[in-house]
């Protein structure tokens, strides 16, 4: 069957920078299904050549891998058309509806509506399919694919959820959150399920806590408009965060497909521990980076948090007292996303007369997801000569050197997925509203008027001091390194 994926906001960076990159690589790899029509929908008033034109550029700075040739953009151009229309127009929708038709000849075709769009315009874009009856799965499948911001709280996502429902069936819904996309994100599950060696330390026997950390180098830069209405909670906390907490507690699910996945990961969601307003102070800190008021877009009384590190409880039989340390920030040291598993100490320090404290660290499995993928576990090794010296040593896995070739970028498998109908790697409904029933008390509790004003961190630190003081007081330190494999 011919597939087809209409992108509305075609004009957007998103649609430049990652779509088409994304469905030219996969098209360059073979990936793609064959008869795939890709169509652009947004109101700036272009041809299938403009868009074209101005779509070669971009594909070739942003596909990555190996020089995207004149050859390979002459293979996929013809693939893409544009339609120009105003969502808010029920005729530019009607001309839209036409114009697939065309496209598909007719035929019975699998389409996938891409919502690369402004949040506000969802909801609109949604009702004008459903008053169209282009949710119909009458002449092929059809699915909605949304972007995050997925609402701004758990009301926003409570109600956009309803609203999709009324035009579409939750099983037509995907909600993209990148993160799942990486390799590494998804070899956890690999780690943890196809493997049996990590399962019987995976619990709260072995493990001490945990830290998840997505530092980012980069500033706020031309985003300060949406991102000083957002902060981090929302922006990386939500929806990133959550999901690498979710993959790393969930229990292995009975099946690997989207409703056995998804209920465990949700399942993780029900079990941390909710905290009202007077406990979600302590549970967290925030920062924010010196120079922010002055970036574009930004107010300049602004309380925003660009650095949040917060503390969550997942009440089951595995995690019962194990922390997970969740932290993010614009404006830090390196780029480094990776999950840190810090196991106990042995419960006899036999060795202590001959090692300081820090000598004797206790053992870590680090999760690295990007810039470099792979996994690192950190163990102690006698150092040669006198006594029982230890050092902290490591077994190393690299992707880059184990694999050859360039890793995937998280939208093209994603986009693979949307057109083949697995949800697997998509957020369901209830997952996006639990997801703001943990974040929101935080969100309200950094806005509240009695917090006093927020802490500022020099850009190129781990954040502000208070977050290093506020692990030290928990007996934990954080896990800082520049990232770990390179
Ligand atoms: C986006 C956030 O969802 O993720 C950005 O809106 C952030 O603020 C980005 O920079 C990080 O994604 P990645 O893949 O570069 O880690």
């Amino acid at each position: 069957m011919p597939h087809t994926i209409v992108i509305f906001g075609a004009s957007g960076d998103l649609t430049s920078r990652k779509l088409i990159p994304a469905l030219a690589n996969l098209m360059r790899n073979g990936l793609l299904p064959e008869e795939t029509t890709i169509v652009g929908f947004s109101r700036t008033l272009m041809t299938d050549e403009a868009w074209r034109d101005s779509l070669q550029a971009t594909t070739e700075a942003h596909a990555g891998g190996q020089p995207f040739t004149a050859t390979d953009w002459e293979a996929f151009a013809p693939s893409i058309h544009y339609q120009p229309g105003d969502i808010g127009k029920a005729e530019d929708l009607a001309r839209l509806q036409d114009r697939l038709q065309a496209l598909e000849g007719g035929r019975a075709a699998t389409r996938v509506y891409y919502l690369a769009t402004a949040p506000q315009f969802y909801a609109p874009v949604v009702s004008a399919l459903g008053n169209l009856g282009m949710a119909s799965e009458d002449a092929g499948p059809r699915r909605l694919v949304i972007e995050k911001p997925f609402g701004t709280n758990l009301e926003t996502a409570r109600a956009l959820n309803s609203h999709i429902h009324t035009v579409f069936n939750e099983s037509q819904v995907y909600r993209i959150d990148h993160y799942l996309g990486k390799e590494s994100v998804q070899n956890i599950l690999a780690l943890r399920f196809a493997n049996t060696i990590f399962e019987p330390v995976w619990n709260r026997r072995y493990i001490d806590h945990i830290q998840i950390t997505v530092a980012e180098e980069v500033a706020v830069g031309r985003r300060g408009s949406y991102y000083d209405s957002a902060g981090v909670l929302r922006d990386m906390f939500q929806n990133h965060l959550l999901q690498l907490l979710m993959v790393t507690a969930m229990e292995a699910p009975v099946r690997f497909n989207a409703d056995a996945v998804r209920n465990e990961k949700v399942k993780v969601l029900d079990a941390i521990r909710p905290l009202d307003l007077g406990h979600v102070a302590d549970a967290g800190i925030r920062g924010q980076y010196a120079g922010y008021t002055a970036e574009p877009g930004v107010a300049a009384e602004s309380q925003t948090a660009t650095f949040g590190a917060i503390r969550l409880e997942v009440d089951n039989w595995r995690w019962q007292g194990v922390p997970f340390y969740l932290r993010s920030g614009k404006a830090m040291s390196c780029r480094t996303t990776q999950i840190v598993i810090g196991f106990r100490q042995p419960p006899l320090e036999l060795f202590a007369a001959d090692n300081s404290r820090s000598q004797r660290e206790a053992n870590r499995l680090v999760i690295q997801i990007q810039p470099a993928e792979g996994i690192q576990l950190h163990f102690h090794t006698k150092v040669p000569g006198d006594g029982m010296r230890l050092r902290l040593t490591d077994l190393e896995f690299s992707y880059s050197r184990e694999f050859a070739g360039r890793l995937p970028e998280a939208y093209e498998p994603l986009l693979l997925d949307c057109m083949t109908g697995d949800a697997s790697l998509f957020a369901r409904a209830d997952e996006v509203e639990k997801s703001w029933g943990i974040i929101d008390p935080f969100v309200r509790a950094w806005q509240s008027v009695d917090m006093s004003p927020i802490p500022t961190y020099e850009p190129g630190n781990w954040g502000p001091p208070s977050s290093t003081d506020w692990m030290l007081a928990q007996g934990r330190s954080w896990f800082d390194l520049c990232p770990v494999l390179s």
